[in-house]
């Protein structure tokens, strides 16, 4: 695709053969990006940078756990290198056990000796039998190991309140009581101390297909039982919230459930080319892609009128929205079980992790906490494993590259995007996000989202004063490229030198499909 613009300033859009595209060539244009260093912005919360487990396909089981009788070596269980490799993206908590497996899970069914735990099957992924060898105790001691905070998923869809009050109970009092005496005869003293806690998962959908107008009732119902056992206030009830676009869900809620009940609301928001036809995960054409990054970009608008809704009856934005399930969903990898959504993950990830956190980012005064779906062997994994192997995936060095965006305070930018265009469509082709940290350091991360052509963006950091500038760069020659187990570091960050710092302003090539970040102090 050209651009030619005519002397009268009619643009002209020239749509030339694909093949003939494939050169990179850059923008003739440079984008001015304009950082501000601003008092009252927000701080970026760690919790943006969540994770997600469900008992689904080989997340659980056969990914973090393979059981203490593994020739992989593990801890109780749980793989060492999946914990080493989560320890180093700070993961700062980690939400289980669904998802729609959520309110079909009876929690008592996976506490106790191993041999006396009833099996049940997993309706929504795969039929198959779990044994609940894998189940609360499990759960907390491997969020302790990967010193992480659990978010527990309630079962409102096929549970009941009392089940859920005694969850809280058991995982949280000190105290003397029916649930912590259990806990205590299971081998745990202390309580972990939970703090969020889900109320149900998609009461739309799978966790009910309720009316927001009465799921809005049952919430209120449990949230009023879901108590905080040691009145520290440490309790926070995050609602099912809308799926996609469904803003009367979110309007429904925020008007019935009162202020004092609700900690968070939910948003679920999967870059989906097609339900009915998702497309290959690592075999697509450029048409496939640019679909996949509108649907990704399209969390710039959803979070932005879910956020207008909550303010309207939340202005002082006490209630977090939390987006608890994103990510790119392609179809499973050919000859594995359709139930387990098990897919690769290649450069297209990449692009759209760092276009999304760049939006949580520069909407952290309401988005507070996030959940990639999901953490290893489902979707969009930041690990793959196979048997004894393990790979990182390009959405991992993402992960890792932004994790010194977590509890930065946020620094505001401003610029005009130039346009990524492809048959006759366009979107934004750059993303961007800034912090400072606690230690005065400033990131910059910029993502380049069009697949031919070169960014170059200049950026005015305005009364920042920022030396000794680094880079690193996440890319590769095709956006098709990905880790696999034959080659699992082809796709790994480099430092990078396509940056230039010249009369106080510093200039940055982004290639094509990439994401660069800036460092400098
Ligand atoms: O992440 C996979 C599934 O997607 C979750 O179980 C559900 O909440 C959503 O529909």
């Amino acid at each position: 695709m050209v651009e030619f613009k005519f002397k009268n300033g009619f643009l002209k859009v020239l749509v030339i053969n694909f093949i003939a595209c494939l050169s990179v060539y850059s923008q003739d244009k440079t984008t001015l990006v304009t950082i501000n260093k601003t008092e009252d912005a927000p701080v970026i919360s760690k919790h943006i940078y969540g994770h997600f487990a469900e008992h689904l396909g080989r997340c659980i089981y056969d990914g973090f756990f393979v059981g203490d009788t593994s020739k992989i070596a593990n801890t109780n269980g749980v793989r060492n290198d999946i914990v080493e490799a989560l320890k180093k993206l700070q993961i700062p908590n980690l939400r289980w056990p669904g998802g729609c497996f959520a309110d079909t899970y009876h929690w008592k069914d996976g506490i106790g000796p191993l041999d006396q735990r009833p099996t049940i099957v997993n309706t929504w992924w795969g039929g198959v039998t779990e044994d609940n060898s894998f189940g609360t105790h499990d759960f907390l001691n491997m969020c302790e190991l990967l010193e992480t905070e659990p978010y527990l998923s309630g079962n409102v869809g096929s549970g009941t309140v009392q089940e859920l009050a005694d969850w809280v109970q058991y995982t949280n009092f000190g105290g003397k009581s029916p649930m912590s005496d259990l806990r205590k005869k299971n081998g745990r003293n202390e309580p972990w101390k939970v703090k969020y806690w889900g109320i149900g998962n998609e009461a739309w959908g799978c966790g009910g297909n309720m009316t927001a107008d009465y799921y809005a009732n049952e919430y209120r119902k449990y949230a009023t039982f879901i108590s905080d056992w040691e009145n520290t206030g440490g309790i926070v009830r995050i609602a099912s919230g809308a799926s996609s676009d469904d803003y009367n869900w979110t309007e429904t809620l925020m008007k019935n459930i009162p202020r004092n009940m609700l900690g968070g609301l939910a948003l679920h928001h999967y870059s989906v080319i097609d339900w009915k036809k998702k497309g290959d995960a690592v075999s697509f054409t450029e048409e496939q892609y640019f679909k996949t990054m509108t649907e990704a970009l399209k969390m710039e608008e959803l979070v932005t009128k879910h956020a207008a809704i909550m303010d309207k009856y939340d202005p002082n934005k006490k209630v977090d929205l939390v987006v608890d399930e994103w990510g790119g969903w392609y179809e499973v990898e050919k000859g594995t079980n359709p139930g387990f959504l098990y897919q690769q993950n290649t450069m297209r990830d990449a692009v759209l992790a760092g276009a999304t956190l760049n939006i949580f980012n520069n909407h952290a005064d309401r988005v507070r906490m996030a959940n990639l779906a999901q953490c290893v062997n489902v979707l969009q994994a930041v690990i793959l494993t196979k048997e004894a192997k393990m790979i990182l995936t390009p959405t991992y060095h993402i992960m890792e590259m932004y994790k010194v965006h977590q509890d930065a305070k946020l620094l505001p930018i401003a610029f005009e995007s130039p346009l990524y265009t492809f048959n006759n469509e366009s979107l934004p082709a750059i993303s961007v996000s800034a912090s400072k940290d606690n230690n005065g350091l400033v990131h910059v991360s910029m993502v380049n989202v069009d697949s031919k052509k070169e960014n170059k963006i200049e950026i005015d950091l305005n009364e920042l004063t920022v030396k000794n500038i680094t880079a690193k760069v996440l890319t590769s020659k095709t956006l098709q490229d990905h880790n696999s187990f034959d080659n699992p570091t082809k796709i790994q960050p480099t430092n990078y030198k396509g940056f230039e710092v010249k009369k106080g302003k510093l200039t940055v090539i982004i290639p094509p499909f990439s994401i660069v970040m800036i460092e400098g102090k």
